[in-house]
């Protein structure tokens, strides 16, 4: 059964049946609600949404050189390949099927670039299947109308989305996105970091929940097992 954790900020990591783990932005060292050490942490694969320091994070510590695939854009997948890392490249609309479900690239709205300044190829969100539940991760971006698109072409069983505005969406515009997307349910991300992304978790889900879908804040460290 497939099983998430929060990790704080944008950084989730998921299991499956098979103990297979998917880590995505893990933004731990110098997030001060993560509730775990990188070094506590093993991945079989790396999500990035983006190369933005709050999502790359720890995923260059975290991931073994030989058990580990990195799995982000083209442009960030040859930055990071330099350094001897096993990555696996997709581009905006792409798919791959790997071992444990296939994981598709979609648009998001934001931009992209290394700490140190290299252009990272275009932010994105991720839609990926794992033990017959489909996730869908936004990354950071503004709301968009193809967002309804996305909700059609797969079911999204489990939606992480970010409601801190500042550098995405706010609460007004994530409760919108998710009436475009339609999830089952819906998870509050980027939020309560930092100070410009000040919100209460609590309010998106009260304005969802108003328009008849469901949703919930997890804590750091909180788990949710699926069925
Ligand atoms: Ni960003
Ligand atoms: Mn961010």
């Amino acid at each position: 059964k497939m099983k998430l954790q929060y990790l704080g900020h944008s950084a989730f990591l998921f299991s499956d049946s098979q103990n297979r783990t998917i880590l995505i932005d893990p933004f731990l060292t110098g997030n001060p609600l993560s509730p775990v050490k990188a070094s506590q942490v093993k991945a079989d694969y790396i999500i990035l949404t983006h190369a933005h320091s709050d999502h790359i994070g720890d995923a260059l510590t975290i991931a073994d050189k030989r058990k580990t695939t990195i799995i982000c854009v083209v442009e960030l997948a040859s930055i990071i390949s330099k350094n001897g890392y096993n990555t696996h490249p997709l581009q905006i609309g792409g798919a791959f099927q790997f071992p444990f479900g296939k994981v598709k690239m979609v648009t998001a709205f934001h931009g992209s670039a290394t700490s140190n300044g290299l252009y990272a190829g275009l932010a994105a969100g991720v839609v990926f299947k794992l033990d017959h539940k489909t996730i869908y991760h936004c990354g950071d971006t503004g709301i968009f109308g193809d967002m309804k698109l996305i909700g059609e072409i797969d079911k999204i069983d489990v939606l992480l989305i970010p409601i801190g505005g500042n550098y995405t969406m706010d609460i007004d515009d994530a409760v919108r996105a998710v009436s475009l997307i339609q999830p089952e349910l819906a998870i509050p991300m980027h939020y309560n970091t930092f100070d410009l992304i000040r919100a209460n978790p609590q309010e998106f889900v009260d304005k969802i929940t108003a328009n008849g879908f469901a949703g919930k804040v997890l804590k750091p460290g909180e788990e949710l097992q699926f069925s």
